[in-house]
């Protein structure tokens, strides 16, 4: 098995700020980088900037500054994000860097001396924006097929790469290499292309009349390098002198561009918009110098901001440092993979999010792990229990967790490797609620079952943590700590690590604040004047007493059978009282389980679908019917009296 892994991103134009389309790319390949380093690979995951061009000479114009200064400025709102959003990138390219620029022209200078790039001068269709050239037939409506903008007929004398020649042997790797591009879908458009259309040769310079910002062409100094060959070539580049120290005896008598330690790249994550540049460019590029293509190309789809396109004149641009600063870090690159296949588009709302956040971290996760340490804390001391036993259903589920999240991770589908720990974070909850820890704690000849169920819940929840590492790294950390693993997540072997009993009977557990609190919906009604306020049935103070709130924890809750509305609980309030609730659609019963909730202890008992109800707990309709309910903002013993 290889033990090496190179990933890379596309490298970002500092013509403008980051936006989520870029934070999406580079979180993918940060996960996949920590995933194989958790692996226990050697990894090497680059990132950059695309600083050339057209598009940053005139970016740099309109605020007035020279294009250097203009990506020097610019790169840092990259770094920063990467920093906010944790990319553990291990190198950061430019493409103005002196040595990316050398290694470009010895790329250029190769294959003009094997007589692949020949001076012609050409006519075309160019479309300024996206800085290419196109043919009459790829117009649509005389506008550039990928922008839409208008073209201007432009006649040049300019270098050719003999990409042409190139055609057969890119159908027959795509034909035959499985997984060279993903997702299928986009292999088949670039096949399409590939048999459909002569390929023609590439424009791989640009008179420095009409553009100066670039590489200077090697062999004739009136010329700068097209963008997209400069760009394209870092993957190589950057292998070549900003990756760990070069092996000796691997390099020995080879010319620079032959001494990479890391190229062939394993996967190269692109946006579905540079599909063909990577897929075809690139792919001829490296055939042209004699290197292996990269083992795969994977496009990716597009976000779109509550159904529309992200664009600075919509003022839709979503900038992921707000994001992550409002709503946490983790939460949202949680939401990126979860919400969407990776290959396909998605679509970025508020709603959405929250949505997401409530339901599977704060509901799901976030429960799961309090309830945990809370019982942990309260039945043990604190002290991971020691058993002689434990649960085969969920062990098994965790020792199989491995096969089934790396199988997807190696196909790059991120929702389905976040659905198997999911499937183990519900089964642990149903687990808890079905062994009821609570009641065992309250028989003293059942120590040993109520050990056994909350090692296993315990070191199964390890298990979510070491899986949720490349994922949210951060929260991945506090969970471990929480449960008392000292080791830094750095220092962790997923292979070591995913055996059953690794968490050490006797360490202690931490409980710390909650991982992720739910978030309150923003809209909210203004408060009346206090004119408006009610002046007919009014109770008087002695009325009110006799209602007596107490405040109440939901040891069991269970569905009503044949009910979608009600569901049953199990409530102490100081004595156990059965109470049937209607809040079945907007809780399932795992929400509710030692949840601090506000009863109405001397309401008359009543029967629901036949099951008695002796009490009724509080809660708030909104304007749409949903529920949600009244709960206790601090420790407070079952019992207390609401005054
Ligand atoms: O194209 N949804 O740079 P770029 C998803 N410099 N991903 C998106 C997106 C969206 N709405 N918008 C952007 C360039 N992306 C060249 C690349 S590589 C040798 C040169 C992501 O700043 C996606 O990865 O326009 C897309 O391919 C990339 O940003 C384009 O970034």
């Amino acid at each position: 098995m290889n033990r090496q892994y190179y990933v890379t991103t596309p490298i970002y134009y500092v013509n403008d700020s980051p936006h989520i389309g870029h934070a999406y790319t580079t979180v993918a390949a940060d996960i996949l980088a920590r995933y194989n380093r958790l692996k226990g690979l050697d990894v090497f995951f680059l990132t950059g900037t695309d600083e050339h061009g057209q598009k940053i000479e005139r970016a740099a114009k309109e605020k007035g500054h020279s294009p250097q200064e203009h990506a020097d400025l610019y790169v840092n709102n990259f770094r920063e994000l990467w920093r906010t959003l944790n990319i553990s990138y291990d190198a950061f390219i430019r493409t103005t860097d002196p040595s990316h620029k050398e290694i470009v022209q010895a790329m250029l200078q190769t294959i003009k001396d094997k007589g692949e790039i020949e001076k012609r001068t050409y006519k075309g269709m160019y479309c300024t924006p996206c800085e290419r050239f196109w043919t009459q037939k790829d117009l649509i409506n005389g506008n550039c097929p990928d922008c839409g903008r208008p073209v201007e007929e432009i006649e040049e004398s300019n270098y050719f790469f003999l990409m042409s020649k190139y055609q057969d042997r890119l159908i027959r790797h795509v034909q035959e290499k499985e997984g060279f591009i993903l997702p299928e879908s986009r292999r088949n458009e670039v096949l399409g292309f590939l048999l459909s259309n002569p390929l023609g040769d590439l424009c791989i310079s640009r008179p420095k009349s009409r553009l100066s910002w670039g590489i200077p062409l090697p062999f004739d100094e009136d010329y700068v390098t097209y963008v997209w060959f400069d760009a394209l070539a870092n993957y190589l580049s950057a292998t070549l002198y900003l990756c760990p120290a070069y092996r000796a005896e691997q390099v020995a008598g080879k010319d620079k561009l032959h001494s990479s330690c890391w190229w062939p790249a394993t996967n190269q994550l692109i946006g579905k918009d540079i599909l063909t540049t990577h897929a075809v460019y690139w792919s001829a590029m490296l055939m042209a110098i004699d290197l292996p293509l990269p083992e795969n190309i994977f496009a990716h789809g597009w976000w779109t901001i509550e159904g529309r396109k992200m664009s600075k004149s919509l003022g839709n641009v979503i900038n992921p440092v707000e994001v992550a600063n409002r709503f946490g870090v983790d939460a949202f690159r949680f939401f990126l993979f979860r919400e969407v296949p990776f290959g396909l588009d998605g679509d970025f709302s508020e709603t959405a999010l929250i949505k997401r956040i409530n339901v599977d971290l704060a509901n799901d996760l976030g429960n799961l792990t309090s309830r945990i340490l809370m019982m942990i804390g309260k039945y043990c001391n604190g002290i991971i229990p020691e058993s002689d036993s434990e649960d085969a259903s969920i062990k098994d589920l965790c020792l199989s967790l491995f096969e089934r999240v790396d199988k997807h991770l190696s196909c790059l589908a991120f929702h389905r490797a976040l659905e198997e720990i999911w499937t183990l974070v519900s089964s642990l909850n149903k687990y808890i609620d079905a062994s009821q820890p609570w009641s065992l704690a309250a028989s003293s000849d059942k120590r040993a079952e109520l050990q056994r169920v909350l090692y296993t819940s315990a070191e199964a929840l390890r298990f979510v943590a070491l899986y949720l590492i490349p994922f949210m790294p951060e929260s991945a950390e506090r969970i471990l700590r929480q449960l008392g693993v000292e080791t830094p997540i750095a220092d962790l072997n997923l292979i070591s690590e995913s055996k059953w009993g690794r968490l050490r009977h006797g360490s202690s557990v931490n409980k710390a604040s909650s991982l992720f609190p739910r978030i309150e919906s923003k809209r909210q009604q203004p408060a009346p004047a206090s004119s408006d306020l009610p002046s007919e049935n009014l109770v008087s103070i002695e009325e009110f007493a006799k209602v007596q709130l107490k405040v109440g924890r939901v040891l069991e809750a269970e569905r009503v059978p044949k009910s979608d509305k009600l569901l049953r609980l199990k409530v102490d309030t100081g004595e156990v009282r059965q109470i049937v609730a209607g809040i079945g659609k907007d809780y399932s019963p795992e929400d509710l389980v030692q949840r601090h909730i506000v009863v109405v202890c001397n309401l008359k008992p009543a029967k629901l679908m036949g099951i008695e109800s002796k009490g009724m707990l509080l809660a708030a309709t909104d304007k749409e019917g949903r529920l949600s309910i009244i709960t206790i903002d601090r420790e407070v013993s079952e019992g207390a009296r609401i005054k």
